[in-house]
């Protein structure tokens, strides 16, 4: 069995790393992690929002028996150091590194240890939860260097969409930001 320095390296993405990953990989699979449910509980600053207005970006919970879909990534071997680096710079807004299965079925995994980025309630722009019209009015009002803040949203929504993976959470709040922009 390979070591671990020289094992592919695999990042699972829950959120924007789901349709804007930006990181050269030499292959991607749709898969879920258990144990998680992904909530738009942390405060964003320097992508979805600015300081003192931040947005709203998802984050991981611990949940046991639920399971998160999403995107995962296996990357390309050359470029690893710098994808590193490039994705600690990106989720530097809370997250830290944690690892987890992502599977395909209950018995295949895509990967047995893959890097995911979880923003716990400890992090200084964790929000935590709110109720579902309020968290789409913060959304609706924000925007940050990435952009406005419900585009984050419905690119999520929609990109869940594609993989046909039911989150409620996403499916809600994606359907009130939708009805305040009208
Ligand atoms: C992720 O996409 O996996 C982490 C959260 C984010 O950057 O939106």
């Amino acid at each position: 069995m390979a070591s671990r320095d020289t094992a592919p390296l695999w990042v699972f993405g829950y959120g924007s790393l789901v349709w804007r990953p930006a990181f050269p990989h030499r292959r991607r699979e749709a898969g879920y992690v258990v144990g998680w449910k992904r909530r738009f509980w942390q405060g964003s600053t320097d992508h979805r929002g600015v300081p003192g207005a931040p947005g709203r970006v998802v984050t991981l919970l611990r949940a046991p028996g639920e399971r998160v879909a999403g995107m995962a990534y296996e990357v390309e071997p050359a470029a690893r150091e710098r994808v590193l680096a490039n994705l600690d710079h990106r989720e530097q807004g809370g997250y830290a590194r944690h690892e987890a299965t992502v599977y395909r079925t209950p018995n295949d995994a895509v990967a047995e240890r893959a890097l995911i980025y979880v923003a716990t309630p400890d992090n200084a722009n964790y929000l935590g939860p709110a109720p579902v019209d309020a968290i789409a009015r913060q959304v609706v009002a924000s925007r940050g260097p990435s952009g406005p803040n419900d585009e984050y949203v419905l690119a999520l929504d929609d990109a869940l969409r594609d993989l046909g993976a039911d989150d409620d959470h996403v499916r809600e709040l994606a359907a009130h930001v939708r009805a305040l922009r009208r």
